[in-house]
């Protein structure tokens, strides 16, 4: 039995805490700082997640000993170092600031694909002394150009232009600090035309275990048009993903990716999110994150059977060899329902009413807040809707159905989860 600190406040994190809460090896579970979804379930605590300090007194307060991580900042901050240094007896799951450079520096992960031959977009990475010869190899590639801030960018630090002026623009404004720290190096890579999907593995850095696959849905317009968001919605299994796919997946990414993990030391127990592009057959990586998805985690989580703090306690004893990840035939759906204006300008505190029952579908929170004895819209994305079927039609409908009983001032949806699969 153990204390549990989740830290986070999205959907991904409600459902870490929903399915935490599931196992008889959990004591006591606090989410830090937690929205109004997870304070129905477990403790919120009202600290700010760039506060280790403050964090590591509330863990020896409450006899924590595990801390799991649901967002990337913390920890490509450090906050697993910072644990080491200062509580050393309690286990955070995530990689180190080292290893989480595989999230926090695109030049870094694209440099250790190339190391451990894992397949990803050719590239080529400039700094802010290198502007002329970033120009000039502009100028000899062909586009659409890919042009990638290094550093984290909140999701917008990606972009993707047919023409090569304009690319040279962005360019030149990317390097001179469009995304400030970030951009000071820019990553350009070839253009992929492919399907993407998404792999999840927990590791303790020499074993892996791979959970549910995820297929998400980040643009905020149907027929996947408008700006880019957090993810609108996701799907779990992806169709396409078949078990050959899946063993290419796993042989051609996730054990190097492993082994080079091995090979160059790095402190990585966590949760390793392949983001995939099948090019033709051939599965290649669009990018590393150091963290679940949002809101991959949704619908990924759900279906598995197994005891999550089962398999996150066996990264720190040793023993997750020993282990398997039962998953549910059962296909998962999320619908995620946002703040008008989202990705852009959006206004927070609009009043939710919830329909009282839901059966068949989970409400899970992430921008959302209790405020006297109302709940409050307090983000971009609201509620994620995640729905079980046998297939993911069926479960798309359910969350719909789930969508249209929901109200709150300004709600906005996508109505085609799932239509391009
Ligand atoms: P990233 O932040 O690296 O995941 O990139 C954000 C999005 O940009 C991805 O989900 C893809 O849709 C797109 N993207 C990134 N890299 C490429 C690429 N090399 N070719 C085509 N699309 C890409
Ligand atoms: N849904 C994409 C992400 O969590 O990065």
């Amino acid at each position: 039995m153990k204390n549990v600190l989740v830290l986070g406040s999205g959907g991904r994190e409600h459902a870490l805490c929903w399915k935490l809460l599931q196992s008889d090896q959990c004591d006591e579970l606090f989410a830090l700082p937690g929205n109004a979804g997870t304070s129905q379930l477990v403790q919120n605590v009202d600290i700010a997640l760039s506060d280790f300090r403050q964090i590591g007194d509330f863990c020896e307060k409450n006899k924590i000993s595990l801390v799991i991580v649901g967002p990337e900042q913390p920890l490509v901050d450090g906050i697993v170092n910072y644990f080491q240094e200062n509580h050393p007896d309690i286990h955070v799951f995530g990689p180190d600031k080292e290893a989480s450079k595989l999230e926090g520096s695109k030049d870094y992960a694209k440099e250790f694909m190339m190391e451990f031959g894992i397949p990803t977009a050719a590239y080529r990475s400039f700094n802010t002394d290198q502007l002329e010869e970033s120009m000039n190899f502009l100028d000899e590639s062909n586009g659409p150009y890919v042009l990638k801030a290094d550093g984290l960018a909140a999701g917008k630090g990606v972009l993707i232009i047919e023409d090569r002026e304009e690319a040279k623009v962005s360019m030149r404004e990317m390097l001179s600090g469009k995304f400030g720290e970030a951009s000071s190096t820019v990553v350009v890579e070839e253009f992929l035309d492919g399907i993407e999907f998404s792999v999840f593995v927990v590791t303790d850095g020499e074993e892996y275990l791979i959970l549910p696959e995820a297929k998400d849905y980040k643009r905020i317009g149907e027929g996947n048009t408008g700006l880019n968001t957090g993810g609108m919605g996701a799907v779990s299994p992806v169709p396409f993903v078949s078990k050959k796919l899946m063993r290419k997946v796993e042989d051609q990414v996730i054990k190097p990716t492993i082994e080079g993990i091995k090979k160059r030391k790095l402190n990585y127990k966590g949760f390793i999110f392949f983001g995939l592009i099948m090019v033709g057959d051939e599965p290649k990586v669009i990018e590393y994150n150091c963290r679940m998805g949002d809101p991959e985690t949704e619908v990924v989580i759900p279906r598995i059977e197994s005891d999550l703090l089962d398999l996150i306690s066996s990264c720190f004893s040793g023993d997750l060899s020993s282990k398997e990840v039962l998953i549910t035939e059962q296909s998962a759906t999320t619908v995620m329902l946002v703040s008008g204006g989202y990705p852009e300008a959006y206004e927070k505190g609009k009043k939710i009413s919830l329909p009282t029952e839901s059966k068949g579908s989970i409400i899970f929170h992430s921008g959302t807040k209790m405020e006297a004895s109302d709940l409050l819209t307090n983000g971009g994305r609201v509620l994620a809707l995640t729905s079980f079927a046998n297939n993911f039609k069926d479960a798309v409908q359910q969350s719909m159905k789930l969508a249209e009983q929901i109200e709150f001032e300004g709600k906005n949806y996508r109505r085609d989860i799932g239509f391009d699969l």
